[in-house]
């Protein structure tokens, strides 16, 4: 059973009409430390079982006297987000794993050049105080719709001055990226798409990859409901509409490492024997998606899958 921190909602509110923030505090002792570019998974048990979603921290790194997320409500969730919009309220306590950082800062780039669309803003909030602290070189560049998806404008505005750039259509990225001092890094967080056109444009620019870092918010989606057997243990398993496979093996108490439930960290990697998949990561090569399967967000597309389990 991986940990779990208990921690009681402190404060709540509405940043913009889509995004809510909440700061979290323990319920028992100091929260673990955590560095820049952290998240947590929120484990929330919702009418039609359990899900947990992951959510970057956006307060200070060297504070650990609370943690604060901010959450998008998305009309595709499968209930996460709509039940932190509407349901948690101040005072609730929630279960969170502990902080895990995928998309760690770069502490010896002469620049960090951020760019965030819409609530990929997140990251880049525990960035900013750690960089403010370090006094290092930053510009930020932030795609987002105004009164909608552009929280914390106003105190970024007041941080950054003029290294703050907003857009609200796709930015000139070449502009953005050409002729950058020798030893810049490059962070983008946001939609997909926009990822994949940073990614590009950086790659025709000659960035090298190991300057160029990406976060993608990507989470499980609904899909037909279908059977799960575990050839190993010889159980079976029903994946629902708005499960993953990740969730109906963890409802039925076996763990399976994870980090991201997003389909990019690699952690969740399981053999797959039998069964149609639908591949729905960003991790897998074409040819390892004939023998493995990510269940955080991929699923089968026939009435059943059978698992290396
Ligand atoms: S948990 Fe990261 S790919 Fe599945």
């Amino acid at each position: 059973m991986s940990a779990v921190l208990k921690v009681r909602v402190s404060a709540a509110k509405m940043l913009t009409p889509v995004v809510r923030e909440f700061t979290l505090q323990s319920c028992a002792g100091p929260l673990p430390g955590f560095s820049p570019g952290s998240h947590v998974q929120v484990h929330l048990a919702l009418a039609d079982g359990k899900v947990r979603n992951a959510y970057s921290l956006t307060s200070d790194p060297t504070d650990n006297h609370h943690y604060r997320i901010a959450v998008r409500l998305q009309d595709s969730s499968r209930g996460g987000s709509r039940y932190l919009h509407q349901h948690v309220q101040i005072g609730d306590t929630l279960e969170i794993s502990p902080p895990a950082n995928l998309f760690a800062l770069h502490a010896t780039a002469s620049l960090h050049i951020l760019l965030a669309g819409g609530i990929g803003i997140t990251p880049f909030m525990a960035y900013i105080a750690a960089l403010e602290q370090q006094q290092a070189h930053v510009e930020l560049h932030y795609l987002c719709r105004p009164g909608l998806s552009d929280a914390y404008l106003d105190t970024l505005r007041q941080r950054l001055g003029s290294r703050f750039h907003t857009y609200h259509s796709r930015p000139d990225l070449c502009r953005i990226l050409r002729d950058r001092p020798l030893g810049s890094h490059l962070y983008t967080c946001g939609p997909q798409p926009m990822l994949d056109a940073v990614r590009q444009q950086a790659k025709a620019l000659g960035w090298p990859d190991s300057r160029v870092h990406w976060e993608a918010f990507s989470a499980a989606q609904p899909g037909q409901p279908f059977d799960l057997e575990l050839v190993r243990s010889g159980r079976r398993l029903r994946v629902g509409a708005e499960q993953s496979v990740l969730e109906a093996l963890e409802s039925a108490g076996l763990e399976v490492p994870n980090l991201c439930r997003g389909g990019v960290c690699g952690q969740c990697r399981t053999r797959h024997v039998r069964g149609e998949i639908e591949h729905r990561d960003s991790f897998l090569s074409p040819a390892e998606q004939a023998d493995f399967l990510m269940p955080c967000v991929s699923r089968g597309c026939g009435l059943s899958v059978s698992l290396d389990l």
